[in-house]
């Protein structure tokens, strides 16, 4: 059995990463702040296998007593503001979580020579920025536009960098645009199909930030945690980024189509301007993760866009 770590564990990507470890038999801890996670997404885990702290991460004693405590064998860093246009409203405070709230982990295994199986923090495509070569490999030119994407690259070259200093295994995803059940809509700042989910079911307009012609790759969150866990648990992997995506490029106003299909009813839509620091084009080259783990996505656009419309209660 083991002991996972999961800061924002009770978000979107974190709780479909806890219900599978613990589905597995393994124990988890979740800190997580609940600015955008929630209760009910993690309520129903056992609590003899999975314990929750209602804490900020950025809470460094409170950080430092419990790594040191607890024995983790492995730790995942989701914990952050996630949302690119938050960081632009909110540049010093999403710093603090996005950026120093990790360092200052690192630096806790590091000073207390913690004996961890593997780290693997959550970064983005959001570090490859503008610069219009596609598909955006491990190798392309970064250009982060944004905080969010400045800390993201920041946290990674960090985690990576005292990976191999101090000997600490660690390992970066560049998760590109996930989608799935819990992922909550609530916030303007959440993320696109969550809103375009919850305005299709309450029959509410869509803000469309731009023409629609923006592309992301648009990646199903089954996909991803199953990428996440062949990282983890795979012991030639570490000191190294991947991207985690699909390799394919989908337009708003594409996938926009095709979830009207799939819920038979049209969306309402009004237009604003673009959003400062937004990308104009998203797309990765998978062939890194494909080669070195053998790691494929199996779930196509329609298909989850299904799973995720049939589960009216997320
Ligand atoms: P999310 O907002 O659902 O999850 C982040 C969690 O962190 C939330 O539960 C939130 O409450 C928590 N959190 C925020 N600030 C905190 C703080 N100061 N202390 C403790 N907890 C805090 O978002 P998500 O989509 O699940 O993203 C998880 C991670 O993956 C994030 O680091 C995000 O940047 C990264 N990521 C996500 C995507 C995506 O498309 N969803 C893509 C690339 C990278
Ligand atoms: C998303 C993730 C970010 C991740 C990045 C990786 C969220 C909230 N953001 O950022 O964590 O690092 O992918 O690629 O999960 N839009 C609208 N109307 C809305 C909301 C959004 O038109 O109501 C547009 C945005 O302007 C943008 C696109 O939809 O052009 C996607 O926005 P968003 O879902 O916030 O994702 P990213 O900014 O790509």
């Amino acid at each position: 059995m083991s002991k996972y770590l999961i800061t924002g564990g009770a978000g979107f990507i974190g709780s479909n990463l806890v219900e599978k470890i613990v589905s597995q038999g393994d124990d988890v801890v979740i800190v997580d702040n609940l600015s955008m996670g929630k209760l009910e997404n993690i309520i129903h885990f056992s609590k003899k296998h999975v314990s929750f702290y209602k804490e900020d991460i950025t809470n460094f004693n409170f950080m430092e007593k419990l790594l040191v405590s607890e024995n983790f064998d492995y730790i995942v860093l989701l914990g952050a503001v996630a949302s690119v246009a938050n960081s632009v409203q909110d540049p010093q405070k999403t710093h603090l979580i996005n950026q120093e709230a990790n360092l200052n982990i690192y630096e806790i295994i590091r000073k207390n020579n913690l004996k961890i199986k593997k780290l693997l923090f959550a970064s983005s495509a959001a570090v490859y920025g503008d610069e219009p070569t596609l598909p955006k490999s491990e190798e392309s030119v970064i250009r982060p536009l944004t905080p969010y994407a400045i800390d993201k690259f920041a946290s990674e070259k960090y985690a990576l960098a005292y990976g191999k200093l101090y000997n600490i295994p660690t390992v970066a995803t560049r998760f590109f645009n996930v989608y799935g059940p819990k992922q909550n809509p609530e916030s303007q700042y959440s993320g696109v199909l969550s809103i375009i989910k919850d305005r299709l079911v309450s029959d509410e307009v869509f803000t469309m930030y731009g023409d629609g012609n923006q592309t992301r790759d648009f990646t199903y969150i089954d996909d991803v945690i199953e990428a996440m866990l062949i990282l983890l648990h795979d012991h030639n992997v570490k000191w190294d980024v991947y991207n985690v995506a699909t390799g394919k490029s989908t337009s708003l106003n594409e996938i926009i189509k095709t979830f009207e299909k799939v819920a038979n009813k049209n969306l309402k839509i009004k237009y604003e301007a673009k959003r400062q620091g937004d990308i104009e084009k998203s797309q990765a080259d998978v062939n890194k993760i494909r080669e070195k783990v053998g790691f494929n996505t199996k779930i196509s656009l329609e298909e989850g866009l299904k799973r995720y419309y049939g589960r009216k209660q997320d």
